[in-house]
């Protein structure tokens, strides 16, 4: 009975809609979940005819699949991974590929790697974006591994990928924990992504005084233009979506404090690891963090009175400079992003190619936007440039954006409105484009107190003064 080409473990929602994505492209898929009753509700309320098998256990579903067996693990980052494959070891042999499609730090994903390798069994590291809708209709795929692991499934993944104009959005991102390591810089770029937009709809909302509905209506202008991306797309359609009990726009009536699941923190983790500077994706990151503590911001809004200005007429200018601003803080997002990438490829040897991780974001996932094509053309032309600052077509979007940003920076200060992710942006800009900043003054300080010594512009060597006087 081994006629099954892919076994799934794992039912929750992605696991059941990759399921029927494998099926529907004439793969046969196996299916396994802890919970029996999850699998029976599968099979009976989603499966139509289907090439889908469901198997009582995990022995079953390895009886099931055709050798090599490919299995994709849908099941929570964290200890969960490991006591999957711990159960499932018994049941496979040398030239198994596992493959583990939830969101895994990539120290882990190279930890399984490497205890799997001991044994012959393969193993990717597989970053899946595009939430349940992509899974069910076309995610973008970010596998990482051996390339021959990859090999055995390449053909599987390209054809439950979403499609874009430059192919499926699915390619090899390099060895060891590649994969995951990009998955998690989407995930910062989405953070970052999504506090912007935040901010913009708050400034739209505290220091221009426009409705939900007027938002909305901006958001979808600007997605015609170029912050043409599915977060904006869905910033729009949210923000018109109207509480069916009250009548409000639902958005006003939603907790403000945002959760997470540890990717952006990882990758903010990261980024200070490796010594590359990331701060729009980790001000997205504390944003939420801070944004958590909404006991202590009631009672600290109640005795901290700030002028609050906030215009009483429509003001287009300011929304054109916003639109700039919000593309200033996504282009600097997409840039940390790959200057991260670049030394992580470096450092662990991924060997990743980042032309592909920006034509596999084309499509599916969720930072998927325009800029991407462009991104990708500049990025071409020197795959090396760590960050594109160098390129004069990206140094040029920056630049014609910095004097509207900077006026939504004043604006926003005087009305009150915290905007961590546009500050961030244009801060990192205005830093890289600093031939000399004001470092010195740190190493002169840290010379004086603690003998750290320092370097000097007029001649080589490393010194060291006596500071103090007399
Ligand atoms: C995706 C998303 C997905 C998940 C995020 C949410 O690419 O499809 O990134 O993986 O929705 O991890 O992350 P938070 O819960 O941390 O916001």
């Amino acid at each position: 009975m081994n006629r099954c080409e892919i076994g799934i473990i794992g039912l929750a929602v992605m696991g059941q809609n990759l399921a029927l994505n494998f099926a529907r492209h004439g793969i046969s898929v196996c299916v396994y979940n802890r919970t029996r009753e999850r699998t029976e509700a599968f099979m009976r309320e989603r499966v139509r005819g289907e090439p889908i098998t469901p198997a009582d256990s995990l022995e079953e579903l390895a009886r099931c699949l055709t050798r090599p067996r490919r299995i994709l693990l849908m099941v929570q980052a964290g200890p969960a991974v490991d006591q999957v494959i711990e159960a499932l070891l018994p049941f496979l042999e040398p030239g198994d590929l596992v493959m583990d499609g939830g969101n895994s730090h990539y120290a882990d994903t190279e930890r399984r790697m490497e205890a799997l390798a001991a044994r012959g069994i393969r193993f990717l590291g597989v970053g899946i974006s595009g939430g349940e809708k992509g899974a069910l209709l076309g995610p973008s795929i970010m596998p990482g591994g051996t390339p021959e692991a990859y090999a055995l499934a390449e053909e599987f993944l390209l054809r439950i990928a979403a499609q874009s104009e430059e192919g499926p959005c699915c390619a090899y991102m390099g060895r060891g924990g590649a994969g995951h390591f990009v998955k998690m810089v989407h995930n910062a770029i989405e953070y970052a992504f999504m506090q912007g937009i935040a901010e913009a709809y708050d400034f739209m909302k505290n220091a221009l005084g426009m409705p939900a509905d007027a938002i909305a209506e901006t958001f979808a202008r600007w997605n015609e233009g170029t912050l043409n991306a599915y977060l904006v797309e869905l910033a729009a359609r949210v923000l018109r979506y109207r509480d069916p009990e009250t009548g409000e726009p639902l958005v006003e009536r939603i907790l403000d404090q945002a959760e997470q699941k540890g990717t952006g923190r990882w990758a903010a983790q990261a980024a200070l690891e490796l010594g590359v500077p990331t701060p729009t994706l980790t001000a997205a990151v504390i944003a939420r963090t801070l944004s958590h503590f909404k006991a202590d911001r009631e009672r600290i809004a109640a005795g901290f009175p700030w002028p609050d200005r906030r215009s009483e007429a429509a003001d287009p200018s300011a929304v054109t400079d916003l639109e700039a601003a919000l593309n200033l803080t996504v282009l600097s997002a997409f840039s940390q992003g790959l200057w991260l990438l670049h030394e992580a490829s470096r450092a662990y040897r991924y060997g990743t190619d980042r032309t592909e991780v920006l034509r596999v974001w084309r499509a599916g996932c969720i930072i998927r936007a325009r800029w991407l094509i462009f991104l990708r053309e500049v990025l071409r032309e020197d795959p090396e440039d760590p960050h594109l600052l160098f390129h004069p077509r990206f140094r040029q979007e920056l630049q014609g954006r910095l004097p509207a940003a900077g006026r939504v920076l004043a604006r926003a200060f005087e009305a009150g409105i915290p905007m961590p992710a546009l500050r961030t942006a244009v801060d990192y800009v205005l830093s890289m484009r600093r031939a000399r900043l004001p470092a010195n003054l740190i190493q002169a300080q840290r010379d004086a107190f603690g003998a750290h010594t320092y370097q000097r512009i007029d001649r080589p060597g490393t010194f060291h003064t006596e500071w103090e006087e007399g």
